[in-house]
C-alpha cells in the first residue's frame, strides 16, 4: 500500500505540534536554568531534549553516576508543563574513557588514532564503549524511565556524523566475523569479491582487512561490504542501548537522522524506532534549500511508513560550521518550520535553546541568543511557538501522495564503491533531481524504499537504481499491470548486490517489464583536468590538427526529439546515454549471441530519439525514451539523464497518462502547496508577494476566512482548513 495511513499523531498525547530545542543545562548556573524555564514557558515550548552531551557530568568517574541534577531538571521542566525528550548522553564519551581505554578511540584509514577534545571519539566496535554506553542508558532508564515528565527517548546523537568508519583492530576482527556470516566461508567471499582480479585471492579469513589506505583502487566488492558492515556496527551500538531502555521504560524511542545521510541505511534503522526524527540544516544562501527541505521531509515520512515524524533539530538562524554562515532572512525560519510540518513533521525542535557562551558552537544561532530577548531571533522564537499552537488540526494527519520515487542506500553505496562508469554523484543525486522536478511542478511525492509496497500509486519513478533488485522489479511489474506508470531512469540494474556486472545487457530483472536491455553506454563531457585546452577559433592555423578532430563527447548533452511529447523541442539528455535493444529471450550464457543493429521489441514504443546533436553524433536515430504498455499501466525507460526541462516534459506526459493531479493547479511562481489530510499548506518561498486562487476555508495562521483568493507575503504562508472542520472542533 502507498504510505497512506489513517491520522495518527507522532506521540499519543500531542494536541498541537511539539515545540522546543536541545537544551544544555550543564553549561549554565542555577539562576540561568530557572530563567530558561521561565523563557521556555513564555515561548510556548512543549518539548526539550536534554542530556545529549552530558556523559561527563552523569558518570564523572567510571561506574560512578551523578543523575540527581538531571532528575532535578526533569522535575522542574515537568512542573512547568514541559515534556522531556531524554537523551542517553552517549554521543561523546568522557575523558576517562579515552585515558583508561585508548583503544576505544577511532582510527582513520591512514592508521591515525583520533584524540580526545572534540566529540564522537569512539569506535563503534569498542567493547568498553558498548558496555559503558549500555550501562549509562540502563542507569538513566532505571532512574527516569517512568518519570511522568519523560515523554520519549533520544538514543545517542546523529550516529556516525563525524566517524562513520574505524580501521582499528576491533573493527577488523568484527569485519571478518561479519564477512563469514554473509559469505559462509572464504571461498564464498573470494567469489563475491572477484578476488582473482589483481591477485587478491585470500586463503584464510585472517588475511582479510578493512579497505584502509591503499596504492590505488580498492576492490569494489570489499568496499561495498565494508559500508554494510560499518552501518551494521553502528546499529549494534544503537540496539544495545535500545535493549536497556526497552527493559526499563515504555516510552517511545528515537535517534536523530540527518536527512539523506550517506553512511547509514536508514531503511534498516527506521523499523527499530518508534518514531522517526530528523536534523535539518539547509543553507539559507542556497536557492535550492526549499527543495532540500521537501526532499528530506518526504524521505522522513517514507522512513516512518507515512507516519508523522519529528524535526529534532534545525537552526533558528546561522550555523557556525560552514565556511560562510548565512543568516536566515526575516520570516524564513517560520516558513521553513512550516515546510517541515507540511511534509509530515508533528513537532519542531531546534539546535539549540540557549546559545552557548563557550565551546565550538558559541557562534551557532539559538532560540535565546547571546543578546538575550533584544533580537529578531527571540521574536521569531515567540512567533514560532504561537504559530505551532494554532496547528492542532494538522497533528497526525497523513499525506496522500499519488507519486512515489524510490531511493536505495545500497545502490548509492554501490555507485560510490564501483570504479566508474560515472563518478562523483551526490547522495541520491538522481532521486533528488526527479523529486525536485515533481516538487517544482506541484505534486505530492512519497520517497519509498526498495521493499515498500508500491501498490496504488499513479506514478512510480525509479532513478539511479544501479543494483538489480529482483523483488522490486516484481513489485513494479505487478503495479504496472494494475495501472501504475513506472519510469525507470538509467543507469539501472547494472550490477548485482555484490557489485558484479549484470551480463547479457544491463537492466537485469527489469528487462521484461521495460521490454528493453542496455547493450552499450556512453558518458560525455571532457573531464576538467584535460591537459590540452580545446582549440580556439582565432587560431585555425595554430590548431591545424586538433581542430579537425571530431569529439562529440566534448559536449555534456545529447539532443533528443520526441514528436509525441508536448513542447518537445529542445529536449536534452545529459552526460549519460545508452544504446537499447530488445531483451534476449534466452539469457543462459548466450549474451554474445547477436550483433547489431538491435531492433526493439514490438510492444515497445519509442517516445524520444537521440537526434545526433551534442554528444549524440553516433547515437542518431537510437531510442532515448521508450514505453511499454502493460495491463492498465505502462513502463517507461529513460536511457539518458534528462535535463530539468526535459524531465518536466516527460513527467507531464506520464502524470497526465496516469491521471495524477498536482496538489493545487495554477500556483504562482515560488509558491509550494502541500496537503496533510484536508489541511492545505501554502508556502511562498519567493521574496515577493503572491496571489493564490482557488482556495476556500479558514487560514489557521490568521483565523481569517478565505474565499477563492489569498495573498501571501514574500516568505509568507497560509494553512487552510475547510470551514466546517473548524466549526466542528
Ligand atoms: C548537529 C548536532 C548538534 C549540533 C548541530 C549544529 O545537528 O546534532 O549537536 O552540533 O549539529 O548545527
Ligand atoms: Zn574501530
Amino acid at each position: 500500500m502507498p504510505l497512506h495511513t489513517p491520522p495518527v499523531p507522532m506521540l499519543p498525547t500531542l494536541t498541537t505540534p511539539a515545540y522546543g530545542a536541545d537544551w544544555s543545562p550543564e553549561q549554565w548556573d542555577a539562576a540561568t536554568i530557572d530563567r530558561d524555564i521561565t523563557l521556555m514557558v513564555e515561548a510556548r515550548v512543549t518539548l526539550v531534549s536534554i542530556g545529549i552531551f552530558s556523559w561527563a557530568r552523569l558518570e564523572p568517574r567510571p561506574g560512578v553516576y551523578d543523575l540527581d541534577w538531571l532528575v532535578d531538571v526533569v522535575d522542574r521542566l515537568h512542573a512547568a508543563g514541559i515534556a522531556v525528550d531524554l537523551a542517553t548522553g552517549t554521543a561523546s564519551p568522557p575523558a576517562w574513557m579515552a585515558t583508561n581505554h585508548p583503544e576505544s578511540l577511532p582510527v582513520t584509514a591512514e592508521g591515525v588514532r583520533l584524540g580526545f577534545g572534540s566529540r564522537q571519539q569512539y569506535c563503534p566496535s569498542s567493547a568498553v564503549y558498548r558496555e559503558r554506553s549500555r550501562a549509562l542508558a540502563a542507569a538513566l532508564a532505571e532512574r527516569l524511565g517512568s518519570h511522568p515528565g519523560v515523554l520519549m527517548w533520544h538514543i545517542n546523537n546523529e550516529y556516525a556524523c563525524h566517524v562513520h568508519e574505524c580501521f582499528c583492530d576491533a573493527c577488523a576482527a568484527g569485519f571478518r566475523t561479519w564477512l563469514l556470516d554473509r559469505h559462509g566461508d572464504i571461498a564464498g567471499l573470494n567469489t563475491a569479491w572477484g578476488t582473482d582480479f589483481w591477485s587478491q585471492r585470500y586463503a584464510t579469513i585472517d588475511e582479510v582487512h578493512p579497505p584502509a589506505a591503499a596504492p590505488t583502487f580498492l576492490n569494489p566488492g570489499q568496499v561495498l561490504d565494508w559500508r554494510r558492515f560499518c552501518d551494521a556496527q553502528v546499529r549494534t551500538c544503537f540496539e544495545g542501548e535500545l535493549e536497556e531502555i526497552r527493559a526499563r521504560s515504555d516510552r517511545p524511542v528515537t535517534t536523530n537522522f540527518m536527512g539523506a545521510f550517506p553512511w547509514l541505511d536508514y531503511h534498516r534503522w527506521s523499523p527499530l524506532l518508534d518514531l522517526v526524527s530528523d536534523d535539518s540544516y539547509p543553507d539559507p544562501a542556497d536557492p535550492g534549500a526549499a527543495a532540500e527541505l521537501a526532499f528530506t521531509g518526504d524521505l522522513m515520512r517514507g522512513l516512518g511508513g507515512g507516519a508523522p515524524w519529528l524535526c529534532m533539530e534545525q537552526s533558528p538562524g546561522a550555523v557556525q560550521w560552514r565556511s560562510r554562515n548565512a543568516s536566515k532572512r526575516p520570516g524564513q525560519h517560520l516558513l521553513w518550520s512550516l515546510a517541515r510540518v507540511a511534509h509530515g513533521a508533528d513537532g519542531i525542535l531546534q539546535f539549540q535553546w540557549r546559545q552557548s557562551q563557550r565551546g565550538a558552537e558559541t557562534f551557532h544561532a539559538a532560540m535565546v541568543p547571546h543578546a538575550g530577548r533584544a533580537s529578531r531571533t527571540w521574536h521569531e522564537t515567540l512567533a514560532l511557538g504561537e504559530m505551532l499552537e494554532r496547528l492542532g488540526p494538522v497533528v497526525g494527519q497523513p499525506t496522500h501522495a499519488q507519486v512515489a520515487v524510490v531511493v536505495d542506500w545500497e545502490s548509492q553505496w554501490a555507485r560510490d564503491a564501483a570504479v566508474g562508469p560515472t563518478a562523483g554523484e551526490a547522495t541520491f543525486g538522481d532521486a533528488r533531481r526527479w523529486h525536485r522536478s515533481l516538487w517544482e511542478a506541484g505534486y505530492a511525492v512519497d520517497l519509498v524504499g526498495v521493499d515498500d509496497d508500491l501498490h496504488g500509486y499513479g506514478l512510480v519513478v525509479v532513478p539511479g537504481l544501479v543494483v538489480d533488485r529482483p523483488h522490486l522489479s516484481a513489485q513494479l511489474a505487478a503495479a504496472a499491470d494494475a495501472g501504475t506508470h513506472v519510469i525507470v531512469a538509467g543507469p539501472a540494474a547494472i550490477v548485482d548486490d555484490a557489485l558484479g556486472a549484470v551480463l547479457g545487457g544491463y537492466l537485469g530483472t527489469l528487462q521484461d517489464l521495460l521490454g528493453v536491455r542496455v547493450v552499450d553506454h556512453q558518458v560525455a563531457g571532457v573531464t576538467a583536468d584535460s591537459f590540452y585546452p580545446s582549440h580556439d577559433e582565432r587560431g585555425p592555423d595554430v590548431f591545424r590538427i586538433s581542430r579537425t578532430v571530431a569529439t562529440p563527447a566534448v559536449a555534456s548533452w545529447h539532443g533528443l526529439v520526441a514528436a509525441e511529447l508536448k513542447g518537445s523541442t529542445g529536449l536534452q539528455g545529459g552526460r549519460w546515454a545508452e544504446v537499447l535493444a530488445a531483451p534476449l529471450t534466452d539469457r543462459t550464457g548466450a549474451y554474445d549471441a547477436e550483433a547489431g543493429p538491435w531492433p526493439l521489441a514490438e510492444d515497445v514504443e519509442v517516445v524520444a530519439t537521440f537526434d545526433g546533436s551534442g554528444a549524440g553524433l553516433d547515437l542518431a536515430g537510437r531510442p532515448a525514451v521508450t514505453r511499454r504498455r502493460t495491463g492498465r499501466g505502462a513502463a517507461w525507460y529513460v536511457a539518458t539523464d534528462l535535463d530539468a526541462p526535459s524531465r518536466a516534459t516527460l513527467l507531464d506526459a506520464a502524470l497526465d497518462a496516469a491521471g495524477v493531479a498536482p496538489v493545487l493547479r495554477g500556483l504562482p511562481d515560488g509558491v509550494e502547496a502541500q496537503r496533510r489530510g484536508d489541511v492545505l499548506f501554502l508556502l511562498n518561498h519567493a521574496s515577493t508577494a503572491a496571489l493564490v486562487r482557488g482556495v476556500e476555508g479558514i487560514d489557521l495562521l490568521t483565523g481569517l476566512t478565505v474565499t477563492d483568493e489569498i495573498r501571501l507575503d514574500g516568505l509568507g504562508a497560509a494553512v487552510i482548513v475547510p470551514q466546517d472542520d473548524t466549526a466542528s472542533s
